[in-house]
């Protein structure tokens, strides 16, 4: 099973976003569906199904609190051909990572020895993409902040029609 964990986005500042993206006119792109766009927090790659319920244990444990995350620009991996979005690192976003981190180190999976870097996938783009400094810029006029009530353990499955990730545990945030 490929799993990770990650933030779901609310489906209508996904949407907004997914147009606000689309509108920078990146060639050569496949955009993600706006049900698809998520933040990613730990990835732990392909994992044999028996390692599930220790998964899950360990999320028992987490106790997120309630999010308001911020995008600040577009960006790019280049070589890899994503773009994406910029999340703020907001200390309560990185400290939630972390503290995910530890529990999934705690249930065997090595940690990532790159940093930490919130982004949200939009598209996949074919060939090297670079931006203009046009659009790197998310609009004044379009929404940035959104809220985040759970933390979720996906499985991504690969289909004909795409990737479709599926809930397998949801850990809802503390109300305050
Ligand atoms: P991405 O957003 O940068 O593409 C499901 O595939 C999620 O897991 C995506 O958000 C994706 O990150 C992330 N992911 C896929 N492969 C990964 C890898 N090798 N290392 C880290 N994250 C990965």
């Amino acid at each position: 099973m490929r799993l990770f964990l990650g933030l779901p986005l609310p489906l209508d500042f996904a949407e907004a976003l997914a147009r606000t993206a689309r509108a920078t006119g990146i060639a050569n792109a496949r955009w993600i569906p706006a049900e698809n766009i998520h933040l990613t927090l730990v990835f732990l790659g392909s994992v044999a199904e028996e390692r599930l319920p220790a998964i899950v244990h360990e999320l028992d444990h987490i106790d997120p609190p309630p999010l308001r995350l911020r995008v600040t620009n577009f960006g790019t991996f280049p070589r890899a051909g994503v773009f994406f979005a910029e999340v703020e690192p907001a200390p309560v976003l990185l400290q939630l990572q972390t503290q995910l981190v530890a529990a999934m180190t705690r249930c065997g999976f090595p940690q990532d020895d790159r940093p930490y870097h919130p982004h949200i996938t939009l598209a996949r783009v074919r060939g090297t993409v670079r931006l203009s400094s046009r659009q790197v810029a998310i609009p004044l006029s379009a929404a940035r902040s959104f809220d985040v009530n759970c933390v979720n353990l996906y499985q991504s499955r690969t289909l004909s029609e795409g990737a479709r990730y599926e809930v397998l545990a949801q850990r809802p945030a503390r109300t305050c």
